[in-house]
């Protein structure tokens, strides 16, 4: 469970990303998070694996306060929770099944986990989690040869097979075409209700936001302004959420008249 009580972010340049977040997300759920560009998703997700600092209030993770975790314990800490980038953060040089193998020895220094002799027991699970995004066939091709969503996928898997609570992804589908993001997402939706595992996204689309999750959330400036189920999702919400952009359209128009 992830609690967040009155957190606050202020950057050191006095932006104030995150204001008043009060959240509560069970075991299990899968979130979309949407807003403006700027709103402060990427922040919100950050600070929930201590990427970032909160400046204000509590962040409880599996009972877990996160502010409290020091050195080993933010390593540990982070194991188990997993965090996909949309510029998926692979070594496209080397194969697909190194990239996984790398997330299971997160100890060993870089060039001794590309070099790196791995055990069995590790390759097994670097195996069965890219059997699991159904890219098993692709474990021995280099990273650099295959597509975008094909690469998001290894990025899932290597997410995977460090059997992680919590999955964490900022814009997954943002460079994808309509056909892979649908894949990546259908991956996500399976790997949330089969393993359990919570899936919280950042997301632009917010067709797809709708589709895939159970619950969206709306930050607006920092702060939340809709917490509820998709289906609960109106246009007027939307409006509100996107505000903002609204606004300054109209007045870019107005401007242009
Ligand atoms: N490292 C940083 N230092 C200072 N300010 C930052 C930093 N990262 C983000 N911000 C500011 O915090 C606010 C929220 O940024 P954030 O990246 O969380 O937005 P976002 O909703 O993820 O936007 P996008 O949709 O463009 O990714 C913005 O005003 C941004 O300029
Ligand atoms: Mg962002």
């Amino acid at each position: 469970m992830i609690e967040f009580i009155n957190v606050e972010k202020t950057y050191g340049n006095q932006v104030k990303a995150l204001q008043e977040i009060n959240l509560t997300i069970e075991q299990g759920e899968f979130v979309a998070i949407i807003g403006l560009s700027g709103a402060g998703k990427s922040t919100l997700l950050r600070c929930i694996n201590r990427m970032h600092d909160i400046t204000g209030g509590q962040l409880i993770v599996d009972d877990v306060e996160v502010s409290s975790l020091k050195g080993r314990e933010i390593r540990e800490f982070r194991k188990r929770i997993g965090m996909i980038f949309q510029s998926f953060n692979l070594v496209t040089r080397t194969t697909v099944l190194k990239n996984v193998l790398v997330s299971l020895v997160p100890e060993l220094p870089f060039w001794r986990r590309l070099t790196g002799i791995f055990s069995k027991e590790d390759k097994i699970k670097a195996l069965s989690a890219l059997d699991q995004v159904g890219i098993l066939d692709k474990a021995y091709i280099r990273v650099s040869q295959l597509s975008g969503g094909q690469q998001q996928r290894v990025a899932l898997a290597r997410t995977l097979a460090q059997n992680p609570d919590i999955i964490l992804a900022d814009e997954p589908i943002a460079s994808l075409d309509p056909v892979t993001s649908k894949q990546v997402m259908d991956d996500f939706k399976r790997i949330n209700e089969e393993m359990n595992i919570s899936v919280i996204i950042n997301i632009h689309h917010v067709e797809v936001a709708l589709e895939y999750a159970d619950r969206i959330i709306g930050i607006r400036d920092g702060k939340v302004v809709f917490d509820g189920k998709s289906e609960e999702v109106t246009d007027e919400i939307l409006d509100n959420i996107y505000k903002g952009q609204m606004e300054k359209k109209t007045m870019i128009e107005d401007k242009e008249e």
